[in-house]
């Protein structure tokens, strides 16, 4: 056996007794990422040199389960793709796993990724409360668990969490329309309808309250109205983030509170496939001025939307970055070293704080979609016509 494969199976072994042995804890990770070198070289099995061809035979055979939630939804396909390119470019097998938005599905995805012998899961959960039971099994086989993009909630199996900074989603929308509207300065006021996320995911919450910090001043000083007066997150929630839920809400409320032409100036939408519903809802019931529409994900359809005008603006989170950040925390796992992380305080799932890598999100409208989106090669001309 060479060196190199020792070490690795010894790191993997040390990694599992870290992980049995620390009770409630993820393990230890610190908030400096290691020197930008280090990581990248000695953590990626592709970049080994000739001279050491157990680079990519260390990985070959070791497996790493990625369970993502639907292929309904465009970026979790981007998603899946982007996970088994680089992963199996590091030289890791992979078993990616779809769940059609079902718990029950995912839960025996998992279990089977865990029979099946994987070294590492990669979650983005559907519920992120349902998770704990599979997940007690897989910290008993002392397999290291990352939450992707989702955090799983209320379980101490869980070693990382990686997504894009959620809160940060939620200002940039909430900016966007304070900027729009010059509401410093601007008498209004302005009515507002809000539509957000799905409670069971973790993320959702954390983009409403983004947005709603900024707003709630100008709601409370009544420079923005919300004529249906549904402002809470459960009263505005979506639940499964489904474009029809969202679609019949804004039906009702555009039937009921704006059917006598006053207008909606401002939808705030907290993706894409709730923007979409709202999009169509606007589309059929209702004939006022068209409001700014806030969406995230720069799904193809909410661009082209954007393009037409029926979309104001979209959260850019380029799903190939957030890939690359956990197949390195893959590898650093695996090797027993340092992980990367560069938030130690946001993410409590109910356990303790999760060690995460939060990536920067960035705001998308008509005026950059072309250089963020087709100029770095994340779609092409042709995808959006
Ligand atoms: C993701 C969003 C996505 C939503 C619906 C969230 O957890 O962070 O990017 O739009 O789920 O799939």
């Amino acid at each position: 056996m060479s060196k190199k494969v020792l070490s690795f199976l010894l790191a993997t072994a040390m990694t599992a007794s870290l992980l049995a042995g620390c009770a409630g804890a993820a393990p230890v990770a610190t908030a400096e990422a290691p020197a930008a070198e280090e990581t990248q070289e000695d953590a990626a099995p592709a970049e080994e040199t000739a001279e050491e061809p157990a680079a990519e035979a260390e990985a070959t055979g070791v497996k790493v389960g990625v369970a993502m939630p639907t292929k309904d939804l465009q970026r979790w396909n981007q998603d899946g793709s982007n996970m088994q390119e680089k992963l199996e470019a590091a030289g890791f097998e992979v078993d990616l796993q779809y769940a059609s938005n079902s718990v029950e599905t995912q839960v025996s995805q998992i279990e089977n990724m865990i029979n099946g012998g994987c070294s590492v899961l990669v979650i983005a959960s559907i519920d992120g409360e349902s998770l704990g039971t599979v997940l007690e099994t897989a910290k008993a086989a002392g397999i290291p668990v990352i939450a992707y993009d989702r955090l799983i909630m209320q379980t101490d199996a869980v070693s990382y969490y990686a997504t894009f900074d959620n809160y940060m989603v939620g200002t940039k929308q909430g900016q966007y329309i304070i900027d729009t509207l010059d509401l410093d300065n601007a008498e209004g006021p302005f009515t507002m309808e809000v539509t957000a996320g799905d409670p069971g995911d973790n993320n959702a919450q954390f983009f409403y309250n983004g947005a709603m910090d900024l707003l709630k001043p100008y709601i409370e000083a009544g420079k923005i109205e919300i004529k249906s007066g549904q402002q809470e997150f459960k009263d505005v929630a979506t639940a499964s983030w489904a474009t029809e839920t969202a679609q019949s809400r804004m039906e009702n409320i555009l039937s009921t509170y704006y059917a006598d032409g006053t207008n909606l100036d401002i939808a705030l939408c907290s993706n894409d496939s709730t923007a979409l519903g709202v999009e169509n809802a606007l589309a059929a019931n209702y004939t006022g001025e068209y409001p700014i529409v806030t969406g995230q994900d720069c799904d193809i359809a909410n661009v082209k939307n954007m393009i037409d005008g029926k979309q104001s603006m979209s959260i850019f989170k380029d799903t190939r970055t957030l890939a690359e950040q956990v197949v390195k925390m893959v590898t650093q796992i695996l090797n027993g070293e340092e992980v990367e992380v560069n938030d130690t305080e946001t993410y409590d799932n109910g356990t303790g704080v999760i060690p995460s890598y939060l990536c920067e999100p960035v705001f998308a409208d008509i005026n950059n979609y072309k250089e963020l989106l087709i100029d770095s090669g994340y779609y092409t001309e042709a995808d959006l016509q």
